[in-house]
């Protein structure tokens, strides 16, 4: 195992099927695709990163806590639909001390009212979204800030 810090990028439902899922929403890039620029720019930086999806609710929130028994440096956290539903996500960014930060391909914002909320935004450290898969990029130069 290596001695460079780590950073936990989650990823929620359904973004497994990036690169086929309405690509004009959420772009031509897969999953493994953003997995690669990570991986490249986080070697540039010194640090590991931990890339995973799941379309489980629980998985993401084993994940966040499994983040902090590593002593990670940062969450990126993309939880996809579940990022407008999910109390239990909330809690568990929460409850731990490492820093979240919520990313998205989209700008919720700018879409249906429904994804306007965030359970997620509203216990992570900040926000980056509507850049496609530019905003993991930009949500990892933020991590390094903190
Ligand atoms: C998303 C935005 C969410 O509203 C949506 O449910 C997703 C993807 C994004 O990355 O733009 O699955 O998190």
């Amino acid at each position: 195992m290596s001695d460079k810090p780590v950073i936990f990028v989650l990823n929620g439902p359904n973004l497994n099927l990036l690169g086929l899922r309405e690509p004009e929403i959420y772009g031509s890039d897969t999953l493994d695709d953003i997995a690669g620029k990570l991986e490249d720019r986080a070697q540039e930086l010194g640090v590991d990163v931990e890339v995973r999806q799941s379309n489980h609710e629980g998985h993401l929130i084993d994940w966040i806590h499994e983040a902090q028994g590593d002593n990670a440096k940062a969450i990126l956290l993309n939880a996809a639909g579940f990022t407008h539903t999910s109390v239990a996500l909330h809690d568990a960014i929460k409850a731990v001390s490492v820093p979240v930060i919520e990313v998205h391909l989209s700008n919720p914002h700018a879409r249906e009212a429904f994804r306007h909320k965030s359970y997620v935004g509203e216990a992570a450290k900040g926000t980056i979204s509507g850049f496609g898969a530019f905003s993991y990029l930009l949500a990892l130069d933020a991590a390094m800030q903190l």
